[in-house]
């Protein structure tokens, strides 16, 4: 088998961190969710994949290369606009061929790992596999009903009256059936080529897709919150362990994790946490669910439940600051320079909650 990841698209909802970098380079615990879903596929044994780009190709080039470092093979497949998840799957035809796939969107991430569906589907006689799960707000996703025998009736994208609560999540298998499928259909009301509505072609003509039901958690990390979110439950998650320096004046929680190079000194750290690389934490408290990326620095201040993103200052700064995403080379800090005001320099499209 081989793996096609989806990593095109413009990434508008998570403005303005996705200004200058590709929203799945984003990390969530310190490793970009791109990097994940690499590691959830190579993991379920398959080291040919294909990686859909657009306008951020250059920075996922720059980040993930030819894929030497988790033992695979990295075909990049540029797409020249986001014209939708179908779409990629129809320029990607001649690096798939006649293999079956699996295709992960380069933005979700997912529970435990994806290695006894792809063994299931590569030996077995479905023509597609395609993964839900139960959740609260179903009409922002593609939503299937299902039949009292558990077969598919319909799939409908973002539908307005969901006819059920389950979610398609962003992992699908298809055989090579699924290229009559794509070019058969024709573009959504929002202009894209929707691949539940090739799912829904294979339906209609009697191959067989079949529905597996995911029990564990799953984000698409498309929004600010949802990001916290994927930060909190990976956080859960991984394994801790402490290679910085922590000094006897500190206080670190038995679930932090402290990155080589990175120094805490007269804080408090509580878990679950990582540390970044060459990060210094000093006479400051780190609170649980808080990912710092490397070469920060924390200084007499407090954050927790947040994400800061690599190269960040945050000095000085008397009130906690919580459930915050801040990006990269960003200095938060105090002014003696009279007169006492906030002073700031916003990007575009950023929020900022005052007291
Ligand atoms: O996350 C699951 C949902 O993903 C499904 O429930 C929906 O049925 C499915 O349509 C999709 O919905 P989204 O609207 O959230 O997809 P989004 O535009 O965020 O794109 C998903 C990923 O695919 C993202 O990493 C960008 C990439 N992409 C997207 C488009 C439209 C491409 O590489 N090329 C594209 O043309």
């Amino acid at each position: 088998m081989k793996g096609l990841i989806l990593s095109g698209g413009k990434g508008s909802r998570l403005y303005p961190l996705t200004y200058s970098n590709a929203k799945q380079l984003i990390p969530v615990a310190n490793k970009p969710v791109l990097f994940r879903v690499i590691e959830t596929i190579r993991d379920a044994g398959i080291t040919e994949i294909g990686i859909v780009v657009g306008d951020t190709a250059a920075k996922i080039k720059e980040a993930v290369g030819r894929g030497g470092r988790w033992d695979v093979n990295i075909t990049y497949i540029e797409q020249d606009q986001p014209l939708g998840l179908a779409h990629a799957v129809k320029i990607s035809q001649d690096f798939l061929g006649d293999d079956r796939f699996v295709m992960f969107l380069g933005d979700n991430v997912i529970e435990g790992g994806i290695s006894p569906l792809i063994a299931q589907f590569a030996n077995g006689q479905w023509n597609s596999q395609i993964v839900l799960t139960r959740i609260e707000h179903p009409e922002q996703y593609g939503v299937a009903e299902l039949g009292d025998n558990g077969r598919i009736i319909r799939l409908i994208e973002k539908p307005k009256n969901p006819p059920s609560d389950l979610a398609l999540v962003g992992i699908y298998m298809f055989d090579p059936n699924i290229f009559r499928a794509v070019n058969a259909i024709s573009p959504s009301w929002r202009g894209e080529l929707e691949i539940t509505d090739a799912i829904q072609w294979l339906v209609d003509n009697q191959f067989v897709v079949h529905p597996y039901i995911h029990r564990g958690w799953w984000i698409d990390t498309g929004a600010p919150g949802d990001m916290l979110e994927a930060n909190d439950l990976v956080l859960e998650e991984i394994d801790y362990e402490v290679e910085g320096y922590v000094d006897r004046d500190s206080q670190v929680g038995r679930r932090v994790t402290v990155q080589r190079g990175a120094e805490i000194i007269n804080s408090v750290v509580r878990g679950p946490s990582i540390i970044g690389e060459n990060t210094r934490i000093v006479n400051s408290y780190v609170g649980p669910f808080t990912s710092i990326g490397h070469d920060c620095l924390i200084e007499n201040s407090e954050i927790e439940h947040s994400m800061v993103l690599e190269n960040s200052q945050i000095k000085d700064i008397g009130t906690r600051i919580q459930e915050s995403l801040i990006g990269r080379n960003v200095v938060i800090s105090r002014s003696p320079i009279k007169p006492k005001a906030l002073k700031l320099t916003v990007a575009d499209h950023s929020q900022i909650g005052i007291l």
